[in-house]
């Protein structure tokens, strides 16, 4: 980091940056002559260098967790859950620090920072307490001839691949899983958000984490290292969170190793709001729905469907509502919504609402790119948007709300479902024998109902189509982590 990048910062994001160990975990820390640069989007600005590993160095890291498994699958699943109890703890009273870190590399307001952090301890929480839990079943034929034991076992070394968007909460979601199931891992965290990995991981060390059971490399070269790492039959699972393209590369390779795979992919959610509707309440809920993480989610609500009936209301209390969100530096108390991750992200954004524009629509807030420096885009909504508009196709990844008005609930519900995928999807009525049909008409594999914020460390998070394969969180998500195995002897009955 040079002097003046370092003065941009305050003291506190400064002290946190300092406590980061910058290097690869391979068993222990080790440095690397190669860097990647981190930059604060909200400034434009490096902030930190961390090692920049190679597919050479995921090879080391899952000899390391080779090594570890056998060891680390023999503790108890009550040893396990201790040690999770004690990261859980230590992340919590790490708060400040991991969410000064989130802020600095991912931009989102310190405030939501502090909210991941807590959603992400969540995960280490539940999985402390789903370890002691893994159980089996036991049967007798239907012919009478055997008695079978089931046994969940650890599946293997996993490889971890997380995003930048929510760079605690997505990584803690694979890790805490995996090591509650007795498996250990390589962790490939975003190249645009390493900090906040690397404090983890050191956490991890500190909570316990027996050295080798958790690895991470840091690496601009994803595709190499992912593709050399999976291409070894000692790995035996590979969890990924990120787009469709390259979730369908990574089960493209994974097929080759017949890896179990799980993929939590793109959303392009639809949020409908019927004639029945609090429009109260569904202004509120479409704002968190949207807003949440500046819209860089992939369970943001991605188009809006509102009945003629109450949609004059709505878009008028909505766009008000939006129209108050400050955007700036995160560690701003008044800002509401930060920066976009990169310049790049600043472009798809600001093009897809040009094309919605060309096309018809209306803007009702935001909708001008700033100056910089940063990567900031505002709070926008476009009412009136054309059938065919790129935005409701895509997924936007960014703070742009477009509506689309209609008449008929069951043409609302086509056009929700008119996509290949089927992450989450949104609801907003008072009738609740609607609101169950509704939900199940819809291709999504979460439907909030009056509500925008559906995500919690207990629920299956995860989607159909092309959204995704398997489910993270909940009781379901450790089975991703285990293989099932029946044991059967002659039945004595
Ligand atoms: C994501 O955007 O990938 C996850 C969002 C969440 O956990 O709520």
């Amino acid at each position: 980091m040079t002097a003046t990048n370092r003065m941009a910062l305050g003291a506190e994001q400064s002290d946190a940056l300092a406590n980061v160990q910058t290097g690869l975990l391979i068993g222990g820390w080790r440095t690397v002559l190669e860097k990647l640069p981190v930059e604060n989007p909200a400034t434009g600005k490096v902030i930190a260098e961390v090692a920049d590993g190679t597919a050479d160095d995921g090879v080391e890291a899952l000899d390391a967790a080779v090594r570890a498994q056998r060891g680390w699958a023999a503790t108890t699943a009550r040893y396990r859950a201790d040690v999770l109890h004690h990261l859980y703890a230590a992340v919590i009273e790490s708060r400040e620090e991991l969410a000064l870190l989130i802020t600095t590399e991912m931009g989102k307001p310190l405030a939501e920072a502090r909210g991941e952090v807590d959603y992400a301890a969540d995960y280490v929480r539940w999985y402390a307490e789903e370890a002691v839990r893994l159980d089996g079943r036991s049967l007798t034929t239907p012919n009478g001839r055997s008695e079978v034991v089931t046994y969940r076992g650890p599946v293997g070394p996993c490889l971890l691949i997380t995003p930048w968007n929510f760079p605690l909460a997505m990584g803690l979601r694979k890790v805490a899983p995996a090591l509650a199931a007795g498996c250990t891992v390589v962790w490939k965290p975003a190249d645009l958000t390493p900090l906040t990995a690397l404090r983890a991981a050191s956490l991890m060390l500190e909570a316990g984490v027996p050295e080798g059971v958790v690895n991470v490399v840091t690496t601009t070269d994803a595709a190499s290292f992912s593709a050399t790492v999976m291409a070894d039959p000692r790995l035996r699972k590979v969890s990924f969170t990120g787009s469709t393209p390259v979730g369908r590369r990574l089960l493209a390779q994974a097929s080759e190793g017949v890896l179990k795979s799980s993929m939590e992919l793109g959303g392009n959610a639809p949020l409908l709001v019927l004639e029945d509707a609090d429009v109260d309440r569904a202004v509120e809920g479409a704002f968190v729905a949207k807003l949440r993480n500046g819209g860089q989610s992939c369970v943001a609500a991605n188009r809006m469907y509102v009945h003629e009936k109450v949609a004059d209301a709505f878009v008028e209390a909505f766009a008000a509502r939006v129209a108050r969100v400050a955007f700036g530096n995160g560690m701003d108390a008044a800002t509401d919504l930060g920066p976009l991750i990169d310049g790049r992200a600043v472009d798809k954004v600001a093009g897809l609402v040009t094309d919605a524009v060309a096309r018809g629509a209306k803007v009702l807030a935001g909708g001008v790119v700033p100056d910089g420096p940063g990567y900031f885009y505002p709070a926008t909504v476009l009412d009136h948007v054309a059938p065919g508009s790129r935005l409701l196709g895509e997924e936007i990844f960014g703070p742009v709300a477009p509506i689309v008005r209609f008449q008929d609930e069951g043409e609302a519900i086509l056009h929700a479902n008119a996509t290949p995928f089927g992450l989450a999807a949104y609801l907003f009525t008072e009738n609740g024998d609607r609101a169950r049909r509704v939900a199940a008409a819809l291709d999504a594999g979460m439907v909030g109902v009056n509500q925008g914020a559906i995500s919690d460390a207990s629920v299956p998070f995860g989607g159909v189509k092309q959204s995704g394969l398997g489910r993270e969180g909940g009781a379901e998500g450790i089975e991703d982590y285990t293989e099932l195995k029946f044991v059967s002897t002659p039945s004595v009955r």
